[in-house]
C-alpha cells in the first residue's frame, strides 16, 4: 500500500464507524434526528419572528437566508417518523401521528408549502406578503403541535 492509500483506508474505516452510529440505526436515533431538525427549524423561525416583531433589527439578507433554510429544513424531520418503534421512548410525538397519519402528513405538506412560499416572497421583499406567508407557516406549526405533539 502506498502512503496515500493507507491514509484513505484509515479514513474509510473511521468514517464507516461514525456512519454506523446514526441515520436511523435505531428508533432512538430517529427520534433524536427529528428533534434536532425541529430545533433548527425553531432557531430559523424564531430569528425571523424576532425581526418581524422588531425585537431585533431587520436584516433582509439574514431574513432571506433564514427563510431559505426553513424551506429546506421543513423537509427534514418527517422521514424519521416512519421508523418502526419511534412512537416510543424519549419522544413528544403523540400516538395520533401514526393513528391519524394521513392528516399528519397533510399538515406536514402544508408546512412545507408555506415555508417554500415564505422563502419565495422573502426574496421579493413585499412586506405584506412576507407577513402573510410567515403567519401561514406559524399556523402550521401550531396546528400540528395541537394535535400531534405533547406539550
Ligand atoms: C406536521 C407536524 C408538525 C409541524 C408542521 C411542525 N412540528 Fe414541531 N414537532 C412535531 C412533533 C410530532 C414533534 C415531537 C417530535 C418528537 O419528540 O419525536 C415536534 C417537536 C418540535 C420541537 C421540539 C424538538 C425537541 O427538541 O424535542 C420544536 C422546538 C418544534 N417542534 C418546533 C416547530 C416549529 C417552530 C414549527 C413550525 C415552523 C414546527 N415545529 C412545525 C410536529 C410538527
Amino acid at each position: 500500500m502506498t502512503r496515500s492509500s493507507m491514509l484513505l483506508a484509515a479514513l474509510l474505516t473511521a468514517t464507516g464507524s461514525v456512519a454506523a452510529e446514526g441515520a436511523f440505526n435505531s428508533a432512538d436515533d430517529a427520534i433524536q434526528y427529528r428533534q434536532h431538525a425541529f430545533q433548527l427549524i425553531k432557531e430559523n423561525f424564531g430569528d425571523m419572528h424576532a425581526m418581524l416583531k422588531g425585537k431585533k433589527a431587520m436584516d433582509s439578507d439574514a431574513f432571506q437566508r433564514r427563510a431559505k433554510h426553513l424551506a429546506l429544513l421543513a423537509n427534514i424531520p418527517f422521514e424519521a417518523f416512519k421508523v418502526a418503534g419511534s412512537n416510543q421512548g424519549d419522544t413528544e410525538a403523540l400516538a395520533s401521528v401514526w393513528s391519524d397519519n394521513a392528516k399528519f402528513n397533510r399538515i406536514a405538506k402544508e408546512f412545507q408549502q408555506a415555508s417554500s412560499e415564505l422563502a419565495r416572497v422573502s426574496a421579493g421583499g413585499d412586506v405584506d406578503a412576507i407577513g402573510q406567508a410567515f403567519g401561514t407557516t406559524g399556523k402550521s406549526c401550531k396546528g400540528c403541535h395541537d394535535q400531534f405533539k405533547r406539550d
